[in-house]
Order: C-alpha cells, then structure tokens, then sequence
C-alpha cells in the first residue's frame, strides 16, 4: 500500500511517515517545506511540492497511485491566526479544497474503501486558526454526500515527545509549543520560560491541557485507515484522558533535566480556557487506539532526549550534539548506573525523594545532592559521575 503524506516533513507528519514504514506502508511526502524539514524524512520520497499549485497536485497524482492520503499540512500557530487570519483560510481551508480537488481530478476516491482524508481540527473554534480546522471537516462532511468520499478527521489536542528511537522531533523556526519552550529555556537557548496565566480556577493556578505523545497519535492514523469502512463516524478525539498544568510539566522537566529553569509569570492570554483535556472513549472503543507513550514522563524523556542531541533542531551540527551537563542525552542516572556506582532501584529512590521535595515547593536540587544526602552516593563518587556527565 502507498500512501501519499500531505505534510510529511512537519512534526507530527514525519512521525506518521516512520509509523508507516513500520506498518510496511510505502509513505510518499508531500510537502512545500515552508514550515518542515527535509532531514525529519532523509531517504523517504520527498515531493517538494505546494498545495496551492494546481500543478504540483495534478502532477503527483499523475505520476503515481496512492491508495490513501494522510493530510497534514496546515499553517497551526494560534497567535499567528489572530494576526492573519487570511493566511489560515487559505492554507488550511483553501489548501484542503485544492487536495480533494486534484484528488477527485485523479480518481483517487474511485476506491473508497482505500482513501483517508484523517484531518483534525477545534471542536469549538475562537480565534481563525481552530475556525480553519472546524471548515475542513465541514467540507469534507459536504463533498462525501456528493461524492464517494471515506474520510475520518482526527482532532488530536497537545501533540507533544518525540520518536522514541530518536532521529526526529519537533523543530519549528517559530516555535509556540510548551515542552520545546521549556527544554529549549533548559538548554539556555532562551532566557526565560513565560507562563501565561497563575490565576487561573486550577490547583496550582496554571492552565492544565492534555498531552499526547506524537507517536501515538502517528500510530491512530494507521488504524484509521485500516478500519475506515466499519467506523460508524468521521471524527475522533485523540488525546490522553489526563490532563498536566503548565506547572506540573515544568517541575518534571526540572528534575528530568537536573536544570532549574528561570520562570516569568504573565498575564493570561486571550482564547486559553483553564482546562483542556479530551475523552478518548471513542477513539478507545471504535477505533481501537490507546495511548501508549502518552504519559508525561515518557513524553518528556522522549522530548529531552530530541532537544538536549539537538538544540538547533535538524540542523544541529553534529558535534552540538553532545552539549555539556544540560545538553547530555544520558541522564545523571543513567551515568550513575553505567559508572556501577548506584542501582536502578536507587535512582527510582532519589527521583521519588527529588519529586516529594518538588512538591513542598522547596528549590529544585540536582538529582545527584538527593542521592549524597539519602547516602546513595558519596561525595567523591558524585564528582566522579559528574566529570563524565560533563565531559558528555
Ligand atoms: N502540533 C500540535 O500540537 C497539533 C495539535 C492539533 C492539531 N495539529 C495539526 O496537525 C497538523 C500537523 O501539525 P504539525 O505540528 O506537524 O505542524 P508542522 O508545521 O510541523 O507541519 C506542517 C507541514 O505542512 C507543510 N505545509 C504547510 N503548508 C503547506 C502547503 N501549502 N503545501 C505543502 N506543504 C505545506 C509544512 O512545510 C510542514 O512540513 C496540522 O494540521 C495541525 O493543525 C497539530
């Protein structure tokens, strides 16, 4: 089976193309590269190609048969829709119609049974960009009455994490999403982490949203397709059924990468209400997904692991791959058990101390001092660790 990946080079769009060649699935990318990265799909088959050239289309669709389309493509950052709006219908709304247009032009929907448009979009749009999502789906709803369309749109909620095998993740020029921010913060590659909003009706005052690991999300597509003819509708949720505050994800990240992260607390922002969290009840029962790698932790690992080998994203040279103490992918643990100094068991010991600790609202220590004081590890073992977590 070949499918064509509308977007293929963007975040969650690469990590669909890994999850076909996983499936045995021929993935072929689509993309204009404005927002992606041709090194997220290196030896895939890339198509440089835009959806709003109607040659670009019809010559891709001409050249080869795809069996299925996972679309994608979008222009999705919140701020910028408010600021330009006619950007987002454009590439969102129009963009969409040119696809299923060049789409029906080449036949595409001639077998139903073989031909997904999975899509995702806000339930309740309030700023142009979710109103852009809440049109797609609205008019693939239109054209599979007129035509034999079989389409399932995926609204998935916080995308977040990366491959757990490594090699790819988020890079985004401008980048608006939490977790990169924050690593990004830890990495000192930005000088503070802006939290919008400590008043909100929440326990710790910060906005709480529901984060799902972007292979997990890939892996939904893959099933969508492979059940589409018996779902008994278009549109599932994706998300995690767990919802974390901004607060929460900081405090992790914190102790996973042994690095305090300077904060400034902000007014709250227009448009963000205090909890988002999504039921994957359906998704669960129909469709038949469950989030495997969706929680925060491994989320986080998977996260840190991308952005400390890879603090400029795909086009980190390769010796900044290994950056100093904050940079190094191996963690103080990981370092500690490697060096036969401590067991895994210990390391578990001290994150659970370093965690209660976290939660008192105490200052945030290395997770090495937790081990010294709980007598885990002496003083000359602990510079031992940290001269080869340094020279990482
Ligand atoms: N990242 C999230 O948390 C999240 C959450 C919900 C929904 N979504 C949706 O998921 C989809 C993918 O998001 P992402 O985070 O991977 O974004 P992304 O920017 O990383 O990927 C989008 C890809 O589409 C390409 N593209 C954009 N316009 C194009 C055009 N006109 N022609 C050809 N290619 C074009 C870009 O170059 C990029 O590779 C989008 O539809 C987005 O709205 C994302």
């Amino acid at each position: 089976m070949k499918v064509l990946v509308v977007g293929g080079a963007g975040y969650i769009g690469s990590h669909a193309v890994r999850e076909c060649r996983r499936c045995g699935i021929q993935p072929v990318i689509f993309d204009n590269l404005s927002t992606g990265n041709a090194l997220s799909v290196e030896g895939d088959d890339l198509i440089q190609g835009n959806l709003h050239s109607a040659r670009d289309l019809r010559s891709t669709f001409e050249s080869q048969a795809f069996d299925a389309v996972f679309h994608f493509a979008a222009s999705c950052s919140v701020p910028e829709s408010m600021e330009n709006p006619a950007l987002y219908y454009h590439n969102n709304v129009a963009g969409t119609l040119n696809l299923v247009d060049a789409m029906l032009a080449a036949g595409v929907y001639g077998d139903p049974e073989e031909t997904p448009i999975p899509e995702d979009h806000l339930k309740r749009p309030v700023n142009p960009y979710g109103e852009s999502k809440l049109l797609v789906e609205k008019l693939l709803s239109a054209i599979a009455e007129k035509h034999p369309l079989r389409y399932i749109a995926l609204r998935y909620f916080n995308a977040a994490g990366a491959d757990p095998e490594g090699g790819i993740g988020e890079d985004h020029e401008q980048e608006s999403h939490l977790i990169p921010l924050i690593f990004q913060t830890a990495l000192g590659l930005r000088g503070t982490f802006k939290i919008f909003g400590t008043d909100y009706e929440t326990p710790d005052g910060t906005c709480i949203r529901d984060f799902v690991h972007v292979t997990d999300i890939a892996r939904a597509h893959l099933l969508a397709l492979e059940k589409m003819d018996h779902l008994p509708r278009c549109a599932y949720n994706l998300g995690s059924s767990d919802g974390y505050s901004v607060q929460e994800v900081i405090n992790e990240a914190q102790i996973l990468s042994g690095v305090t992260i300077p904060v400034v607390e902000e007014a709250r922002r227009d448009g963000d209400p205090p909890v988002l969290v999504a039921s994957n009840e359906l998704a669960g029962s129909e469709l038949g997904w469950k989030p495997e790698h969706s929680e925060l932790t491994e989320i986080l690992q998977t996260a840190w692991k991308w952005h400390s080998s890879h603090p400029h994203g795909f086009g980190s040279p390769p010796e900044s791959h290994s950056l100093g103490k904050a940079g190094s992918t191996e963690l103080f643990g990981d370092v500690a058990v490697r060096l036969g100094l401590v067991s895994k068991s210990d390391v578990e010991r001290a994150l659970e101390d370093q965690r209660k600790e976290a939660a008192t609202g105490a200052d945030h220590k290395m997770i090495g001092m937790h081990m010294l004081e709980m007598g885990i590890l002496s003083t000359s073992q602990l510079i031992e660790i940290l001269k080869h977590y340094e020279q990482r």
